[in-house]
């Protein structure tokens, strides 16, 4: 008579303070945030101009700059990420390495009035190439591997000379992570992390950084350096060679659609990880949520909890001001 006792879940869903109980992935705090800024160098230094296909970012004079990291501090913001535009480009990308280059200008800035402002910077060349190539560019197309490698590792030791406290190499170069290790210790700076960008996509959700940046390469793509999307073990072989070579934690990049990738770095490796959410993830959000088709607050929550669920410590988000500032993540 009696029916054979089965699941119920919904015990633990009934009220709050239940599921409060049970809640297995804590809420996002400030200190799991990284808040990216795009940098110009412009005779206007109180730039502060709106990149048409990320609402609400914008591309800032250095003052601008300045007034925007004050203001994101103020909101609680712990950590940013740096991005460059140089006036002058080439194909050595020479301001990119310049002590007087615009990110080693914003980076003193920053520090001078916010030095509890933890500044990272993305290490790469593209931004400051005439080609727009993370590496030197051979006369036959070929994105030269070794010896792009000392123009990074010079980038990095300026950036950590004018103040950074973490370099980000994006460039997706093999041995990159070795040689800014080595240049960064033989100046003086054995104390600075390598935040690497280990596992990094050639991914169709970085066109409207492209446009922020002004950094799409001119011919060719980025499939010969950047990952194949298919590939999963791969990104094992790229976070354990780079750990291997002084990386002090990884980052896997874009963040929504490598969830999986994200969860299994995360099992392969012990170093901390983090997730970005690039700049097509945010504007797909924001579009749909201008227009009204989602409730960007919510959808923006969960899919950052998404991913600190797969496994990040850590995430770069252009949303991360914006939700400090409306109290949507607390401190
Ligand atoms: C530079 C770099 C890129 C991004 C971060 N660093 C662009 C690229 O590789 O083309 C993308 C970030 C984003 O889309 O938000 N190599
Ligand atoms: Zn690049």
């Amino acid at each position: 008579m009696l029916n054979e006792p089965f699941h119920r879940g919904r015990r633990l869903r009934a009220t709050a303070q239940l599921r409060a109980l049970v809640q297995e992935t804590p809420p996002l705090t400030a200190s799991d945030l990284i808040m990216p800024y795009f940098v110009e160098e412009t005779e206007d230094t109180s730039l502060r101009k709106e990149i048409p296909s990320m609402p609400g970012q914008f591309r800032l004079g250095l003052d601008a700059l300045a007034n925007q990291a004050s203001r994101a501090a103020g909101a609680g913001v712990r950590a940013v990420l740096l991005f460059g535009i140089p006036a002058v480009k080439d194909a050595r990308a020479s301001s990119a390495y310049d002590d007087e280059g615009i990110v080693q200008k914003a980076v003193r800035r920053i520090k001078e009035r916010h030095p509890e402002l933890l500044v990272i910077t993305d290490v790469c060349l593209c931004e400051y190439m005439s080609h727009g190539h993370c590496g030197l560019l051979r006369e036959d197309g070929v994105v030269e591997n070794d010896p792009t490698l000392e123009l990074l590792a010079r980038t990095a030791v300026s950036h950590a000379r004018a103040g950074a406290d973490v370099v980000a190499p994006s460039d997706m170069m093999d041995g990159r992570v070795a040689a800014i290790r080595r240049g960064l210790d033989a100046e003086g700076f054995a104390q600075t992390p390598i935040l690497s960008y280990a596992v990094k996509y050639a991914s169709a959700l970085y066109g409207p950084f492209r446009e922020a940046a002004d950094s799409a390469p001119a011919s060719g793509d980025r499939k010969s350096y950047q990952m194949d999307p298919p590939n999963v073990r791969e990104a094992l072989v790229e976070a354990r060679a780079d750990i291997e070579e002084g990386a002090d934690a990884l980052i896997v990049k874009p963040a929504g659609a490598y969830a999986d990738v994200l969860c299994r770095v995360r099992q392969a490796v012990d170093v901390p990880l983090c997730a970005y959410q690039v700049s097509g993830e945010y504007a797909m959000i924001r579009a749909a949520g201008l227009n009204g088709w989602i409730d960007e607050d919510r959808v923006t929550m969960e899919t950052l909890l998404g991913l600190k669920r797969a496994g990040a410590d850590m995430i770069i988000t252009y949303f991360a001001e914006d939700l400090l500032r409306r109290g949507l993540v607390r401190q």
